[in-house]
């Protein structure tokens, strides 16, 4: 039988910002967005899995840290009634997808970032920024005009980009993490 081992705690922050005007995300040549389709659901997962499975959200998230798990995510994300698929995108490089955005429309009108990933490879080029604007322009075509995140509090790289791109601590969570033992 499966017993908890133990629960790990991990701090999280709810960021948010207001969108307002966004330019037009400029990419570095070779690389392209290409908007949502059902077809993409593969490459988003692929993606997905290889921007967290080293990271930190993969503790928290145990299913980003495996390739099917991350598959799983994908598929429940998109049948959420609030997915946006104007606000999901998949980044195209010179080597085949290298980034993904998710974002989902919340009850209270904020547009929110489900997960933002860039292939350890691409990092440090400017792509997170360039695919959060990309983003936060199809939330503002639905008529979003503020956003919302939440992430890890060690993730230090990520609370920089979002910092720089305007968002703020809003609330603090601790998210508990069971531990199994006995599968
Ligand atoms: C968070 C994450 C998406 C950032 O992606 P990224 O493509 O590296 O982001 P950017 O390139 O826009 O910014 C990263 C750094 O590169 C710098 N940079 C941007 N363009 C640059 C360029 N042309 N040349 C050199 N540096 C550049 C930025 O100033 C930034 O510096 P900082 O680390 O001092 O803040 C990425 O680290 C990631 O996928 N992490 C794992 C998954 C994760 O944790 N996602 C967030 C979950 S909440």
């Amino acid at each position: 039988m499966a017993t908890v081992a133990s629960i790990s705690y991990f701090k999280r922050y709810k960021m948010e910002a207001a969108l307002g005007e966004q330019p037009c995300p400029r990419l570095p040549e070779g690389f392209a967005f290409a908007a949502w389709s059902h077809g993409l659901m593969e490459a988003h997962a692929d993606v997905l899995f290889a921007s967290f499975h080293r990271e930190i959200d993969a503790q928290v998230f145990p299913s980003l840290g495996d390739r099917q798990g991350s598959l799983c995510l994908m598929i429940e994300m998109t049948r959420k009634r609030g997915f946006l698929a104007e606000a999901t995108w998949l980044l195209l490089g010179p080597g085949g997808p290298c980034g993904t955005v998710q974002g989902m429309r919340e009850r209270d009108g904020f547009g929110s970032i489900q997960n933002i990933g860039i292939a350890p490879e691409w990092r440090g080029r400017g792509l997170g920024e360039a695919l959060l604007r990309q983003a936060f322009r199809g939330f503002q075509r639905e008529g979003l005009t503020r956003a919302r995140l939440e992430v890890t509090a060690q993730n230090d790289p990520a609370i920089r980009l979002y910092r720089r791109l305007g968002f703020r601590r809003a609330k603090t969570l601790y998210k508990a993490v069971p531990e199994w033992s006995g599968f």
